[in-house]
């Protein structure tokens, strides 16, 4: 499924100038991110970001990681458009052009790779069960070995959503499509896995949010 529809609160953007997006959240979560990214990160080398959205996470990373050429990708043209402009107006050499990844088809990952870092926030709650399984194994694939994944945002732990907040967000994703919603940590760890990622570490992050550090075997 390419791009499912998921409620107003999952994917907030406002308009902006010359294309571009922005989401109040990629602001507020940006400084952790990168420190979470820049700390795993390796000296150099190509990354993948899936699923960047407004381009706003791209166009941070990119400044603070110059040695890395960034690929950013998003299923939604919108979104690409979005991504382009930032990365435009913020004249970094080291962004490609948006590229158009379906990260829950089967097939982009060989294509695609080899990469040296892949990094995804919010998106494994917005999708399917089946479809975070795609969406692994093609970054498996894309990933050279003994390099990492790094995946942020919302997540179950041990079975549990651990705040009145969480629980109300994955009602609401649940109630919108019963396929999508959180994910548990150890279910992503153990599918994570079975295609040669294995979990390394699992960091809590603002908002009770967790970034989970995944590792190509
Ligand atoms: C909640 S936004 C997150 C954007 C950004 N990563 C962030 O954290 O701010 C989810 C993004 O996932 C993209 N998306 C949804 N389904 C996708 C898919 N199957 N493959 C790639 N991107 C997808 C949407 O277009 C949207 O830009």
């Amino acid at each position: 499924m390419p791009l499912r529809s998921v409620p107003g609160q999952a994917s907030v953007a406002k308009d902006t100038a010359g294309g571009k997006l922005f989401a109040p959240s990629a602001a507020r979560n940006l400084s952790a991110l990168l420190e979470v990214v820049t700390a795993h990160a390796p000296a150099r080398g190509r990354a993948l970001e899936i699923a960047s959205g407004t381009g706003q996470h791209v166009v941070g990373l990119a400044r603070a990681l110059p040695q890395i050429d960034w690929q950013p990708s998003d299923v939604d043209p919108t979104r690409r458009a979005s991504i382009d402009a930032h990365a435009t107006e913020a004249a970094l050499a080291n962004v490609a052009q948006a590229a158009a990844i379906d990260a829950t088809s089967v097939g982009w990952g060989a294509v695609l790779g080899p990469f040296d870092l892949i990094v995804l926030s919010n998106l494994l709650h917005l999708i399917s069960a089946a479809e975070a399984d795609t969406l692994l194994s093609e970054s498996a694939q894309a990933l050279t070995p003994g390099r990492p994944m790094v995946i942020y945002g919302p997540f179950r732990r041990d079975g549990r959503l651990t705040s009145a907040g969480d629980a109300q967000f994955d009602a609401a994703l649940r109630a919108h499509d019963p396929e999508i919603g959180y994910k548990d940590v150890a279910e992503i760890a153990s599918r994570a896995a079975a295609c040669r990622l294995e979990l390394t570490a699992q960091i809590d992050m603002p908002a009770n949010n967790l970034c989970l550090i995944l590792s190509r075997t």
